[in-house]
């Protein structure tokens, strides 16, 4: 049987959670959260980083941080998980979504400025496959309309856009560290903001709208409620896996990134053939190997490579379900020819299964499987 995802956990993050749960505190912000932190700002130069309980979370507080209210309009691929427009239509806003780019699948940049109106506040863009969108060019437009731009790195930690770490790159950014990412911590994320401003309204919003974090830093003796928040901090047990699994930060990313280069390379006859096309990524970005994607001629042999794949143990995913022609997007009014790229790729795209214990027989019969399949040689 060959996953479609795995979890890498070694003795290392059974150390640390045992030593978190002895002598660390259950809740929030004890001594790993602060190690994570030190970590990210070591790596990938964070100055202003906080843990959050989920991805999801991570997004959502960035609504709050910006203030978006009811009616106001967020540009957005559809091309996305349900949680990056949940996160701001929790607060009211409405997502008017936008096509992506036939080759990273990312929001396409040039389509962006055409859905401005003087409603609109806010761009999310969405980091695909862990591929980092055409950031400079949306900051652009954000800048010269007044914008917010939020990046959601939820899949690209590790992977750079002109030579910086997604993290740096927009106002906000953020991450997933949820069970199927490249590094994890069960259920958890990160939020990022380049805008140190932010940091005590962010540490207050995470606290459930109080200003707990400061008696914990010392800076006050009791604290009070201050603003709207929710409870977005994670537990240091969770942040102690997480620890461990950046002090393992090379050895996943080399070995992720060495399982997509051998999909990409075994897959180069099948596209020269015309029976399938590889992932594609733009010279000026590098990726954390976070997902191998191949793009299908049709769904039908999508979906027939699927069920021969299962057939042989092997757990191949369709990606995502286009958001603006869900059941949700068709309610908020949405027509599948709104945005018809996405529409076509969620149809066509192929993710395969790629995690940090795969061994390369593994994916040497992923290859296999999906070449004779596609030339016919099996059914
Ligand atoms: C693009 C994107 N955004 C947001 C999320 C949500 O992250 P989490 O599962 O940590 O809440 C995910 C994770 O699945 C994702 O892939």
């Amino acid at each position: 049987m060959i996953p479609f995802n795995k979890a890498t956990v070694t003795p290392l993050e059974e150390k640390y959670l045992v030593d978190a749960l002895r002598n660390s505190k259950l809740s929030g912000d004890g001594k790993y959260t602060m190690k994570v932190y030190e970590e990210l700002r070591q790596r990938f130069g964070y100055e202003n980083v906080l843990l959050t309980t989920s991805g999801t979370t991570a997004l959502e507080m960035t609504a709050l941080l910006i203030d978006l209210e009811p009616g106001d309009e967020v540009i957005v691929p559809s091309f996305t998980f349900s949680s990056t427009v949940n996160a701001f239509m929790l607060r009211g806003a409405v997502p008017v979504f936008c096509d992506i780019r036939e080759d990273t699948f990312n929001i396409d940049e040039n389509l962006i400025e055409g859905l401005i109106t003087p409603k609109t506040k806010a761009i999310y863009c969405v980091d695909y496959a862990g591929v980092p969108c055409e950031i400079d060019v949306i900051n652009e437009i954000a800048d010269r309309h007044g914008l917010y731009v939020i990046e959601d790195a939820a899949q690209s930690i590790g992977s750079t856009y002109k030579g910086k770490f997604t993290g740096n790159l927009a106002e906000f950014s953020c991450f997933s560290f949820h069970e199927t990412k490249n590094y994890v911590m069960g259920e958890g994320g990160a939020i990022v903001f380049n805008d140190e401003k932010y940091l005590d309204r962010a540490e207050i919003i995470r606290e459930k709208g109080t200003n707990r974090r400061q008696v914990l830093k010392g800076l006050v003796d009791k604290y009070t409620w201050y603003d709207i928040g929710s409870s977005f901090l994670p537990s240091d047990l969770l942040a102690a896996v997480l620890y461990a699994q950046l002090e393992r930060y090379d050895e996943i990313m080399e070995k992720r990134v060495s399982i997509w280069n051998a999909y990409h390379e075994g897959f180069a006859p099948l596209e020269e053939m015309g029976l399938l096309r590889r992932a594609r990524v733009p010279e000026n970005v590098t990726h954390n190997g976070h997902m191998y994607n191949i793009v299908l001629p049709s769904d039908m042999v999508r979906s027939g490579l699927i069920d021969h794949l299962k057939s042989k143990g092997i757990m191949a995913y369709i990606c995502y379900v286009p958001l603006h022609s869900s059941p949700m997007g068709l309610k908020l009014g949405y027509k599948p020819s709104s945005c018809p790229v996405t529409e076509d790729m969620g149809l066509r795209v192929l993710r395969m299964p790629l995690y940090y214990d795969m061994s390369e027989e593994d994916v040497a019969l992923v290859i296999r499987e999906t070449s004779g399949y596609l030339t016919g040689q099996v059914k």
